[in-house]
């Protein structure tokens, strides 16, 4: 179950090399990518329409590229305008084309109807491209479906146990209550935390002594996009008063490749004002050792289910922006109607679904506790 009339991160921008073909899956479809002369990045189904050979084996000419087993040639359009031995070359002779868009130097494809593609759905991920932060760029890639890690994404209450040494630091963090609301294809989740010791990870940023005031403040969009400033105060410092705080913004997304697995792209921005530029290293390593631990435990999590599909989860009052987010994608995914329905099991073979679906989640656990039920709605 995806949503197809969405913009997709298929790659950073840096990973499409200039004079060279690029493959990624995106939602069950080999799309390659390539550079044209004039550095548009196009985008294309890798799979020949002759004898479905992947195009990413052949190789560039110009802005056309070569399939590599029996040389049919293919324009940027994806529009075949040689085939080696023959004169002329039937209109139907193409291979789909994608619309592909840079954005702040994430690649985004769009996986649905080529007319509805639409620039402003691109989300606002601005710190990857912005004078005043400075990151490293990650990827990481999952065995696991992509619903699994948005619901990780959803809920920052696993930050005390899963990054109890890394991210988190403190269990004031699950005990604390996320505020949260619609924004447009999205919801908005507030989290703040108060007089807490700062995370060990924090120590890659500054040196910091006493306790601090936290706050994690993101937009969740679809298709799975989190878009977050995140950070810590000393308590005895006033609010708006930032000279000893930590701000950070980070920008991830994840990309389903297949209906079992998933790329996760992400940076954690820092501030350039809050010090040098090695510091921008150092968060990173600290941050990638902190995702290897969300790796892992969803990683567990995954075979458990798969163990047993049919398990229900119990919904807790925690797991209120994962029921909202979850809903969302499936009303988006139903208003889509059939074409998307149709596309999806196409290119992905079985549902997502069959792991963790709004009715395993079950309703009436939801419907028990009022609080959440308001927040759910
Ligand atoms: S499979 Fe591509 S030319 Fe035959
Ligand atoms: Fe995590």
């Amino acid at each position: 179950m995806f949503v197809r009339n969405c913009w997709y991160v298929i790659a950073w921008d840096h990973e499409v090399p200039r004079d060279a073909l690029f493959t990624r899956t995106v939602l069950g479809e080999a799309i390659l990518l390539y550079r044209t002369a004039d550095d548009r990045i196009v985008a294309l189904r890798d799979r020949c329409c002759h004898r479905l050979a992947p195009l990413s084996k052949g190789r560039k000419e110009g802005d056309c590229v070569r399939c590599g087993y029996h040389g049919l040639l293919f324009d940027a359009s994806g529009r075949c305008i040689e085939i080696p031995g023959s004169e002329t070359v039937p209109a139907k002779a193409r291979v789909q084309r994608y619309p592909v868009v840079v954005k702040s130097k994430w690649v985004f494809v769009w996986m649905g109807e080529e007319e509805r593609a639409d620039p402003s759905l691109l989300p606002d991920n601005f710190s990857c491209d912005h004078p005043d932060w400075d990151y490293v760029p990650g990827y990481l890639h999952y065995e696991t479906p992509q619903a699994l890690i948005c619901d990780n994404l959803l809920d920052f209450s696993h930050l005390s146990y899963v990054h109890e040494k890394t991210l988190g630091g403190t269990t004031a963090i699950a005990q604390a209550r996320a505020e949260i609301e619609a924004v447009p294809r999205g919801i908005k989740v507030t989290r703040r935390v108060h007089d807490v010791p700062p995370p060990p990870y924090y120590k890659a940023v500054r040196k910091l002594t006493g306790n601090l005031d936290r706050w994690f403040i993101y937009d969740f969009l679809l298709p799975g996009t989190l878009l977050m400033h995140s950070g810590g105060r000393p308590v005895e410092d006033a609010e708006g008063d930032m000279r000893r705080a930590v701000r950070l913004h980070s920008c991830q997304t994840v990309t389903p490749e297949t209906a079992t697995t998933t790329h996760y792209f992400f940076q954690q921005s820092r501030r350039v004002e809050d010090g040098d530029h090695g510091v921008a290293e150092a968060l990173y390593r600290s941050l990638i050792v902190a995702f290897e631990e969300d790796r892992d435990m969803i990683t567990a999590q995954a075979r458990a289910i798969d163990a047993d599909p049919g398990a229900p989860m119990m919904l807790l009052a925690m797991d209120a922006a994962v029921v909202r987010f979850r809903k969302l994608v499936a009303d988006t995914v139903a208003d889509e109607g059939g074409w998307s329905a149709a596309a999806t099991a196409r290119s992905t073979g079985p549902s997502i679904s069959t792991r963790g679906t709004l009715d395993q989640l079950g309703s009436q656990q939801l419907r028990r506790d009022g609080a959440v039920e308001r927040r759910a709605r």
